[in-house]
């Protein structure tokens, strides 16, 4: 069955659409995954609960509590628990409580604790559904990793026409499915995960790659890219956190610097310079991580002297390929080291970013998109997919670069079992 084993939430809120949501519910049943529904308080005055737990065979969630026995239902670990969170019907009022953050009910504080792929079917009249405050509502969702399953245009509750009928289940069922076979999304987020050990990298020695390199043209100019060195730097800085015995930081020009004491950082410029300080340190380490923006080409004619307008013809320089770092250490890993890259891509993201980790022999590459709004170059925050060599691949929402380095070091501890313990 093709969702065996998987674990999805189905968040239920109060529309009309929420009859439909029983037939989601069979669905993902029939396709051999775990459903747990979380029902808004006000979804129970559209569909009632028994309906839903009888489909599901689990006890519907939709308060903090059992009122008789006082059980707390902890909304972090059904966040964790899921492989994919499904919210459908979305009406605007849930919608605007999951893009502003207000947890005052079950459903948006589990949605807030979920690191699985989010899935928002939106329902509602026609009016609701385009007025700006819904249109920004969306888009924020978006923006922050949600996939948005557009609603369908028809006749409304309120019998007008328009768009804001939410999809109907078998779309949404196969959108979440197609996602989480084509991204063979981990069975992860167990507590296991979670509850990382803080000291998992006690007695490991770290490199990391961070920043541009820059290629010389003559003193005065370089070619280069918009790499600031936030997110290798973040990493550098989370590994020392989590107890690393040396971390070394092989650092192309830019400003950005370690703020946990004891990093070394070896400040470079071109990608030869990379190359050599990184094979310095590269077989005394159990990890690397190759997060730099290493340029392609480097120029193989340099002028040494400052290159002036008035008196030369446009300069005729030749590229020369400079070194693929990652690949070298890739190369000459030892079976008992972690070699991950990163993979910046504009297009064909998921293909270019799984050919990219065979190709360079990586144990895992970290994909992030210059198409998602707030990921990359130069920004506080990425939104990255991780990939494993195992196939595996986990999706993460647009984050700080700090807690997207923390989910880095999680992937890793908990895959490649780091902890001397
Ligand atoms: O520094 P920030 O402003 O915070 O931005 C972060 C970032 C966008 C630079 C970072 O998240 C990122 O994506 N880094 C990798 C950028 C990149 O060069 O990607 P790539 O797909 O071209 O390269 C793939 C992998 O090969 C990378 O691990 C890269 O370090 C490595 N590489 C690439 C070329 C080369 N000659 N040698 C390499 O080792």
């Amino acid at each position: 069955m093709e969702l065996s084993g998987k674990h999805i939430v189905v968040g239920i809120t109060g529309g009309i659409a929420a009859y439909k949501s029983a037939s989601l519910v069979r669905l993902f049943v029939k396709a051999g995954a775990e459903v747990q529904v979380v029902m808004t308080p006000n979804a129970r005055e559209f569909i009632t609960p028994v309906t839903l737990s009888t489909l599901s065979g689990k006890p519907v969630i939709s308060d903090f509590f059992t009122a008789n026995t006082g059980e707390w239902h902890s909304h972090v670990d059904l966040g964790l628990w899921a492989d994919a969170f499904v919210v459908a019907p979305a009406t605007a009022s849930t919608i605007a409580k999951m893009a502003n953050g207000v947890a005052d009910n079950m459903l948006v504080t589990s949605y807030l604790s979920t690191r699985a792929q989010v899935f928002v079917a939106p329902a509602m009249d026609f009016d609701m559904m385009r007025h700006p405050s819904t249109t920004r509502n969306i888009a924020t969702l978006s923006s922050d990793g949600c996939i948005i399953i557009e609603p369908a245009e028809g006749e409304l509750a309120s019998h007008l026409v328009g768009k804001g009928r939410m999809e109907e289940p078998e779309t949404i069922f196969k959108t979440v499915a197609a996602f989480i076979k084509q991204n063979n999304i981990k069975e992860n987020n167990s507590l296991d995960d979670v509850y990382i050990n803080k000291n998992a990298l006690a007695g490991k020695h770290v490199i990391v790659t961070a920043g541009p390199t820059r290629e010389r043209l003559d003193p005065v100019r370089y070619i280069s890219n918009y790499s600031t060195g936030k997110m290798g730097v973040a990493i550098a800085d989370e590994a020392m956190r989590r107890g690393a015995q040396s971390v070394t930081l092989v650092l192309g020009p830019c400003e950005a610097r370690p703020s946990e004491p004891g990093i070394k950082i070896v400040n470079v410029e071109s990608a030869r310079e990379m190359l050599s300080a990184c094979l310095d340190n590269f077989d005394s380490c159990d990890i690397g991580i190759m997060c730099a923006a290493v340029a392609d080409y480097a120029i193989e004619n340099p002028a040494d002297k400052k290159i002036k307008r008035e008196n030369t013809a446009v300069p005729d320089f030749k590229f020369a390929k400079n070194p693929d770092i990652a690949a070298t250490l890739g190369e000459r890993k030892r079976n008992d080291q972690i070699l991950v890259g990163f993979a910046l891509e504009t297009d064909h993201e998921l293909e270019n970013a799984a050919g990219k980790m065979k190709r360079k022999n990586l144990d895992m590459i970290v994909m992030n998109s210059l198409r998602d709004k707030g990921a990359g170059f130069a920004t506080d925050t990425n939104k990255v997919t991780i990939f494993t060599s195992d196939g595996k691949a986990s999706a993460f929402g647009l984050k700080d670069k700090h807690a997207v380095a923390s989910d880095i070091w999680d992937t890793i501890c908990v895959k490649f079992q780091c902890s001397e313990n």
